[in-house]
């Protein structure tokens, strides 16, 4: 369906709205429009026509229903830290915020399993298993405003991946409402499960344009007592890149493996008013391991110090205590902020085979340098997954729309000659839909088309987002 196909919001609708959602879950009013106009990628705005924040599921198909009757596009929105524009109602219409969808439903400890709504604060999911002696690992830099279902939307990642997977390893069963309106619910506390397609994975990752989910069942895992965090610094981009899988050949599985350029620390540096220790090195490691027995972690934690040393590490820094470790997290938390408050940007999730990551690297900065542009880099490491953030800094806006489109093509074209793809863990959204096609043929495209047709033949539920415009 295309944006002329799409009807504008009339004050019927809204008034529909009203009576079936609840008249104070939807808002009309300049304040609430603006607030949902935005998320957390680059300076797009793009502003709705009406905000509905249901309180129900009932609420959510409700909403649907009566966007299908209007054909009005739907936006789900969480917390809207994303970073590929999924948030972003690009056609106008109406976002559904799942704000006021946020219990925990339950935590359950006999099954290593809890039951939540879309809009619980991942933070606060993580600090209410850990109260129970339970872990969720899933941990993305944004986990103290961003929502589980937002999580859940684009498959986030962040860094404890590397040991112990991403939002997807984590959702065992949803429910959900289609685009028509009506509820449908696949898996459960369940670790198995093969009973007929995985309806959940296919909505896990699918960025809001398949259905919208309504509750989540993930499973959960013993919080580890042990934790110890080494900070390493090198002389240049190639050694610690080369590090990362000779750790993980000596049989080592970090729970965390960071790569971080200079410019990423001396921006956050500024930020926020800190110093971080070798602030001048060119690159850094940050490495956790955790577990259950301090002696083994002690071990691991020599054997790694041992091999950074070998891979041409300037010296291992170990920070073994809450607090410490607290002080490191905030810097790297705020990486991406720091990033954005310096300069406009355009940011790419890189994701290779992790023993790729010397190549892609090498590659960017030769492809960067070429077009005049400077990249700052970080990501996380034992997950081939590079964040490369491309600064304009004083550039001309001519010379920056010029010289941007080339020299990203180029960059996920190496990504994939590397065996690569072109988004780990931010999605491809609004913003990188058009490079679709140097990811995947025509045919890999137009099966996903049918997918998206089979759950939204209307084509009203997050429209604009992830597949490329029909014509390319
Ligand atoms: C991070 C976000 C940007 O790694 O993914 O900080
Ligand atoms: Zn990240």
């Amino acid at each position: 369906m295309t944006a002329a196909a799409f009807n504008r919001v009339t004050p019927q609708l809204v008034e529909r709205l009203r009576e079936l959602v609840g008249a104070d879950c939807v808002h009309i009013d300049d304040e609430s429009l603006l607030l949902h106009a935005c998320d957390e990628t680059e300076d797009l705005v793009f502003r709705p026509e009406v905000v509905v924040v249901p309180r129900t599921a009932e609420g959510v198909a409700h909403t649907m229903r009566l966007a299908t009757e209007y054909r009005v596009p739907v936006t789900p929105r969480g917390a809207g830290t994303g970073l590929s524009g999924g948030a972003l109602p690009v056609h106008g219409g109406l976002v559904l915020s799942t704000k006021n969808l946020n219990r925990i439903i339950e935590i359950d400890r006999e099954n290593l399993m809890a039951v939540v709504e879309p809009g619980v604060i991942t933070q606060v999911f993580q600090d209410a298993v850990e109260a129970q002696g339970l872990f969720y690992p899933v941990d993305p830099a944004s986990r103290g405003s961003c929502f589980l279902g937002g999580n859940l939307a684009e498959c986030s990642g962040g860094p404890r991946a590397v040991k112990y997977g991403v939002t997807k390893d984590f959702v065992t069963g949803i429910e959900a409402v289609l685009p028509n309106g009506n509820r449908v619910r696949h898996g459960g506390k369940l670790l198995k499960n093969v009973t007929g397609y995985n309806l959940t994975q296919l909505i896990v990752g699918s960025e809001g344009t398949l259905a919208v989910v309504t509750k989540i069942y993930f499973r959960l895992l013993p919080l580890p007592r042990h934790r110890t965090m080494l900070l390493v610094p090198f002389n240049s981009l190639e050694e610690p890149a080369r590090a990362v899988p000779a750790i993980m050949h000596a049989g080592v599985v970090p729970s965390v493996l960071e790569f971080m350029e200079r410019d990423a620390v001396e921006i956050t540096e500024r930020h926020l008013g800190k110093s971080f220790p070798h602030a001048d090195a060119a690159a850094h490691l940050m490495i956790e391991l955790d577990g259950n027995d301090e002696g083994v972690i002690q071990r691991e934690a020599e054997r790694v110090a041992e091999i950074v040393l070998e891979h041409g590490a300037t010296d291992v820094l170990v920070a073994d205590t809450d607090a410490k470790m607290g002080e490191l997290w905030s810097m790297r938390r705020a990486f991406g902020a720091a990033v954005k408050s310096e300069s406009i940007y355009k940011e790419e999730d890189t994701v290779v085979p992790r023993n790729q990551l010397v190549a892609l690297l090498q590659g960017v900065k030769e492809i960067a340098a070429r077009h005049g542009l400077r990249t700052v880099c970080y990501g996380h490491a034992g997950d081939g997954n590079l964040h490369v953030n491309i600064l304009k800094m004083d550039m001309t806006e001519e010379r920056w729309n010029s010289a941007l489109d080339p020299a990203i093509r180029e960059i996920f074209a190496l990504t994939v000659k590397l065996g690569g793809l072109i988004s780990g863990e931010h999605g491809i959204g609004y913003v990188q839909k058009d490079y679709m096609p140097l990811a995947y043929s025509r045919e890999e495209i137009a099966l996903m088309r049918a997918l998206k047709k089979a759950f939204d033949p209307l084509g009203i539920l997050n429209p604009g987002k992830m597949l490329p415009d029909e014509d390319q």
